[in-house]
């Protein structure tokens, strides 16, 4: 009885075997369709094809325009940095908060300070109402810049390329920018202080709240989902987190020179780390941990915050409520 089973049994594992080498072949075959797909392209006539990237993969085609560009930042007088903030058209309170925060410090020690917004096109029923407000808004402060895609969560990584595109343009003789949210609380004086630091490098230098080791995420149900035909390693290349971060003012082009070797993904900061990582350079932990903090347990007590550079904050009045304590002497 059981020598008469023992050959089915075989059957049935070479089945099974055969089977899963199948599976395997084909799944690794689709995998490199992905990734060679662009070289297959080069060999076929010349015939556009418009692919659909989806919106985990969002194309940066490059041929945007500046349509709101008369700021005289990096124009008439050469910064030492440039803030620079990524705002939504209508998001006029944050602007303003901000032009009568951090955003209003000229001169930190000794250095020259600018800030500047940077916005796509409104959206939604009154997109042209918000555009004449835009541009009415600009002529009392000169200090928008504005591009021709269309505004929104998605459309973060195209915003942040063209945010590098204008500072390559305009501001590669300034010395950093740092790019920082509108919720950010922020210390001025404690950036500029790191920035002058002689131990901190002029060139290829990238720091924020680094990500070492983040996992691509595969749940599809969560924010962050990204599937394995977009990005096939699992984990992302070290990156500052978008919230803040600091760059000296090389970067940009040597970024925008190997971006077009890179597939855009939405995640705006991972993508600028899957860039970093093709120039073969490293972001760099900020000297001490307290600089650069995420979702903090708030209130933050003085002595904290008397080092900190860049926070997220919960809302306007309780980043007013920090602006206000930094001038006041630390508790340590
Ligand atoms: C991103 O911007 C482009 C160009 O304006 C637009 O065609 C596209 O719909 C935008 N995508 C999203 C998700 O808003």
């Amino acid at each position: 009885m059981d020598n008469k089973r023992r050959p089915l049994k075989c059957i049935f594992i070479c089945i099974l075997v055969a089977v899963a080498v199948l599976f395997v072949y084909i799944n690794a075959d689709r995998q490199s369709e992905v990734w060679d797909a662009p070289a297959h392209r080069k060999s076929l006539p010349a015939e556009p094809q418009w692919e659909d990237p989806g919106p985990y993969h969002v194309a940066y085609p490059r041929n945007y325009k500046f349509i709101m560009d008369d700021t005289p930042v990096c124009k008439t007088k050469t910064p030492f940095l440039i803030l620079m903030v990524p705002v939504a058209p209508n998001d006029v309170a944050s602007r303003d908060a901000i032009r009568a925060m951090w955003g209003n410090e000229r001169l930190v020690l000794g250095q020259l300070v600018e800030t500047v917004f940077i916005v796509g096109l409104p959206g939604g029923s009154d997109a042209q109402q918000q555009q004449e407000q835009l541009e009415q808004e600009n002529q009392q402060h000169h200090d928008l810049i504005q591009s021709n895609f269309q505004d929104s969560y998605h459309n973060l990584t195209i915003k942040t390329m063209l945010m590098l595109e204008w500072l390559a343009e305009h501001c590669d003789s300034a010395a950093f920018v740092m790019k920082v949210d509108s919720d950010v609380f922020l210390h001025v004086e404690n950036l500029v202080q790191l920035l002058l630091d002689p131990g901190t490098p002029k060139r290829d230098y990238m720091t924020g709240l680094v990500w070492w080791h983040s996992p691509v995420l595969r749940n599809p149900f969560i924010k962050f989902y990204m599937p394995r035909s977009v990005i096939a390693e699992s984990e992302y290349p070290p990156y500052p987190l978008g919230m803040a971060y600091v760059m000296s003012l090389d970067l940009p082009a040597k970024i925008l020179r190997v971006s077009p070797q890179i597939k855009p993904i939405y995640i705006e900061d991972a993508y600028l780390g899957m860039c970093l990582k093709r120039l073969g350079i490293s972001p760099t932990n900020p000297p001490d941990d307290n600089m650069f903090l995420v979702t903090p347990e708030h209130p933050l007590n003085s002595c904290s915050l008397s080092k900190v550079i860049a926070m997220t904050t919960t809302s306007r009045a309780q980043l007013r409520s920090y602006w206000e304590q930094i001038g006041q002497k630390a508790q340590c």
